[in-house]
Formats: C-alpha cells, sequence, structure tokens
C-alpha cells in the first residue's frame, strides 16, 4: 500500500521496474551518451538488452554496454548462429517489452521506413510489435534533407512510435543547428511514459496552458518570500501532454528540475506572481484548456526596497508593507473563453477533502487535484503523489499514491477538453493504493 500505517511512504515501483527493454543503437556520435542511459535503466530495475549497427560499434564500445545492461551485447555477426536455434533478430523482437531507439541515424530511418532488413537492428525493428521510443541525431543539412523529412513524417505517425525529433544547438561536425539528440533525461522520461501510458495522441491538435513552480516576491535586492515547490508535477504535467500531442506552453517560476524535461516546451521563465499573472493572461486565449500548478506566493511586498535592509531594521520591515497577491487561478477561470477546461491544484494539510470542496467552490475552475502535503510521498519535491481529484458537485476520485508522471498522465486524462471528467470513485488514496 502507498501509505504505511508507521506513516513512512512505501516508493511506487519505478515506471521501467522489470520491464525488458531492447536498446537499439545506430551510428551517430550521439551513441557515446548512451551507456549512461543504459545503466539508469538498470538502475531502476529493468532488463535491458543492447543491440548495434556496424557504425555504432565503432563509436561506443560494446563491451561497456554489455557491463553496464548486464546482458551480452548483440552485434550483426550475432545473427546467425549454428549453437542458436532461433535467428537472433526473431528472439529479441519477441523478447521486447518496450524498444529504446536512440540514437536514431538517417540509414536505419531510411531502412525501417523501406522495409529493408539488412543489419540485425534493422530486422529486428520490422520483426518487433512493441512500442518504440526513437530519438533522431544526425547533421542539419541531412536532418532537412527531403528524403528524411519524407521519412520522418511517414516514421513519426507509425501508431507504435512516440518519436523525438533532434533539437538545434552545436553539432559535433561544428554545426549550428538541428541535429542534437533529444537530452537524455527526456529520453527516459518519454521511454517511462510510454511503459506507464502507451503511445496516446488525444491530445494531437489542442493547446495547454501550464504555470509550474514557485514565485519568487522580493523584499530587497538580497532577499525574498519563496517556497518549497520544485516545479516537478507541472512540468511532467506539461511534458506528458506534449508526448501525447499537445504544443504546450509553460509559465514558470524558478524550477528544480532537470533541464532536459523542457525541451519541446514553449517556455516562459518569470520570477514574480505579477510576471506570472501577466504571462497567463497573455497566453490564456489560445489555449483549450489550462493547468494552474504554480505554488504561487500568497503576499509581497506593496513597494520592494531598492537597496538592502538592514539586519536591525529587517524585524520592522517584516511586520509591515505587505499585500495579497491576486488569485490568478480565479481571474483565469473569470476570463476563460468558451469551451477551456482548468485545473487547479491545492497542497493541502489536514482534513483535506473539506478544504479542497470549499476551494474548489472559491476558484471556480472545473477540476482540482488536492494533495496531502502533510502524508509522506504526496508533498513538496518528491518522485510521487497522490491525492483527491475533484469535479463539479460532490464529484470526487481518490488518485493512489504513484510516480508524478503516472498522476500527470491521470489528471490529463480528466482535463482533456473533450473526454475529460473527474470519475466517481471516492474514498482514500491510501485504500485505493492498497487496491
Ligand atoms: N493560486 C493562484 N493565485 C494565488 C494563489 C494560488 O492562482 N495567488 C492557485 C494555485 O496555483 C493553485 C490553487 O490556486 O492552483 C490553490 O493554491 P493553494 O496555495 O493551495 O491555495 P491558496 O489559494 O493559496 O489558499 P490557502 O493558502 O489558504 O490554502
Amino acid at each position: 500500500m502507498a501509505f504505511r500505517a508507521d506513516g513512512a511512504a512505501a516508493a511506487p515501483a519505478a515506471p521501467l521496474a522489470g520491464r525488458r527493454i531492447l536498446v537499439g543503437i545506430s551510428g551517430s556520435i550521439a551513441a557515446v551518451k548512451l551507456p549512461l542511459l543504459v545503466s539508469a535503466l538498470v538502475q531502476q530495475g529493468a532488463e535491458v538488452r543492447c543491440v548495434l549497427t556496424p557504425s555504432a560499434a565503432r563509436l561506443v564500445s560494446p563491451e561497456a554496454l554489455a557491463c553496464l545492461s548486464r546482458n551480452p551485447c548483440h552485434l550483426d555477426a550475432d545473427q546467425w548462429s549454428h549453437r542458436e536455434p532461433r535467428p537472433l533478430h526473431i528472439a529479441l523482437a519477441e523478447w521486447a517489452e518496450l524498444v529504446l531507439l536512440a540514437p536514431l541515424t538517417a540509414t536505419t530511418l531510411a531502412r525501417w521506413v523501406h522495409g529493408l532488413g539488412d543489419t540485425l537492428l534493422a530486422s529486428t525493428l520490422l520483426a518487433c510489435e512493441a512500442p518504440v521510443l526513437a530519438a533522431a541525431a544526425m547533421n542539419t543539412s541531412m536532418w532537412d534533407s527531403l528524403p528524411v523529412q519524407r521519412n520522418w513524417k511517414v516514421f513519426s505517425r507509425l501508431p507504435s512510435v512516440l518519436a523525438l525529433a533532434p533539437t538545434a544547438g552545436l553539432l559535433a561536425c561544428d554545426r549550428q543547428g538541428a541535429g542534437r539528440m533529444a537530452d537524455p533525461d527526456l529520453v527516459l522520461l518519454a521511454l517511462e511514459s510510454l511503459a506507464l501510458v502507451g503511445n496516446q495522441r488525444d491530445w494531437q491538435g489542442l493547446r495547454l496552458l501550464v504555470s509550474a513552480g514557485p514565485t519568487r516576491e522580493p523584499l530587497d535586492p538580497a532577499r525574498c518570500l519563496t517556497n518549497p515547490s520544485t516545479g516537478r508535477m507541472g512540468v511532467l504535467l506539461a511534458q506528458a501532454a506534449r508526448l501525447r500531442g499537445a504544443r504546450v506552453d509553460l509559465v514558470h517560476g524558478p524550477l528544480s528540475v532537470p533541464p532536459g524535461w523542457l525541451e519541446g516546451l514553449a517556455c516562459s521563465p518569470v520570477q514574480t506572481a505579477a510576471e506570472m499573472q501577466a504571462a497567463l493572461l497573455e497566453r490564456q486565449p489560445r489555449a483549450d484548456a489550462v493547468a494552474m500548478a504554480a505554488a504561487v506566493a500568497d503576499h509581497r511586498r506593496a513597494r520592494p526596497t531598492a537597496t538592502k535592509l538592514q539586519k536591525l531594521d529587517l524585524e520592522r520591515a517584516l511586520s509591515q508593507g505587505w499585500e495579497a497577491v491576486p488569485d490568478l487561478l480565479a481571474q483565469l477561470v473569470e476570463r476563460r473563453p468558451a469551451g477551456q477546461r482548468i485545473l487547479g491544484f491545492a497542497a493541502q494539510s489536514g482534513d483535506v477533502l473539506p478544504l479542497a470542496r470549499a476551494k474548489l467552490a472559491r476558484k471556480g475552475c472545473d477540476l482540482l487535484f488536492a494533495n496531502p502535503i502533510d502524508r509522506p510521498g504526496c508533498g513538496f519535491g518528491g518522485l510521487s503523489n497522490g491525492g483527491w481529484l475533484l469535479g463539479p458537485g460532490d464529484q470526487v476520485s481518490a488518485l493512489a499514491q504513484a510516480h508524478k508522471l503516472a498522476i500527470a498522465h491521470q489528471l490529463l486524462t480528466a482535463l482533456h477538453p473533450t473526454r475529460g471528467g473527474p470519475g466517481r470513485s471516492p474514498g482514500d488514496p491510501a485504500q485505493a493504493a492498497s487496491g
């Protein structure tokens, strides 16, 4: 169960624990990032087998991958053997529950799209029915070329494929431009998403506006009022929506999440509640749905001091000169265009449900996710969350304590502009978790 009687939290299982993951590596220099990624999968408890194309084997050591994956690393020369009763590409294809194809080069992409099985990796991919996460990497001109773009279009629309296009930056060939493999932290996150909910595209064509992280209200140039929010829940919600096809605007305060998690999101970094308010109100009209996950400060200085306060003056300064921050969520609800759905959050302690019901009524949003921050595994910054999702009337459903990415996906399903709803399974998330 998620909450133990002694108050300690049983950590929810890592999304990839126990999953059989085939890692296919083709010959881009980004292959050098794969050993650490393979190690991260194994540390989550995944079972990993690696297959290298001949050019990948020149860039990254099969011996290192064998060590890190705790399994033999497979090369073209292994495909046929008089000692094996079954062809290796078929055995591997049937073994895999998930495939990570990274980096994906122009050549491996073309092989797949045109049905060529002339390497161990290419024939394994053709024979495999498991969902695939692919992260492309190549030189900018190669990526921009007509044949690659045409192949990518076909490939990224395959129902079993979640495809991450390369990002822009400095390439190993010294070009500045699109071609870098997606950040390994994002690749890992996308693979976890695939393991949790499969390749869902239900947010395709929709736009989501998300706020995340704390705000920082200055007292003077050296001090501020803020809170322990890391922004993890909001950023995961944003990235989960993007992986399900949405275009996402993310307005965020100072974050403590891996920078790679922000790739592919239209980010607007802010510091204060006033900046967050302006950024949200500007972006709201074009959004189909809004998720207000930010931990906005409740108070701010009416007039922040331009010079640093002396320690002796602090006590007097702290006891006066504050004003209430306007409720941004209530403002968004007031101004929303027809059909826009809005999700609020309630970080709550004590008797959560009555407080959350009152908050939902006060703010007027469609859905409110209330999490008991005084329970282990549900508070700020952790890997997991759990709580109750409240809707109109007395609708409430318990969301069992789970990895924050799993919670993000459940919230997105409920928030969906045409298919959403909070469901009706009231109860304690602890009970729900214990099944
Ligand atoms: N919120 C907001 N603007 C504020 C304060 C909060 O938009 N000035 C939003 C948060 O982003 C969240 C919801 O309102 O979606 C609830 O925030 P929470 O901090 O739980 O509640 P408060 O309104 O601050 O009330 P209280 O602190 O009394 O619980």
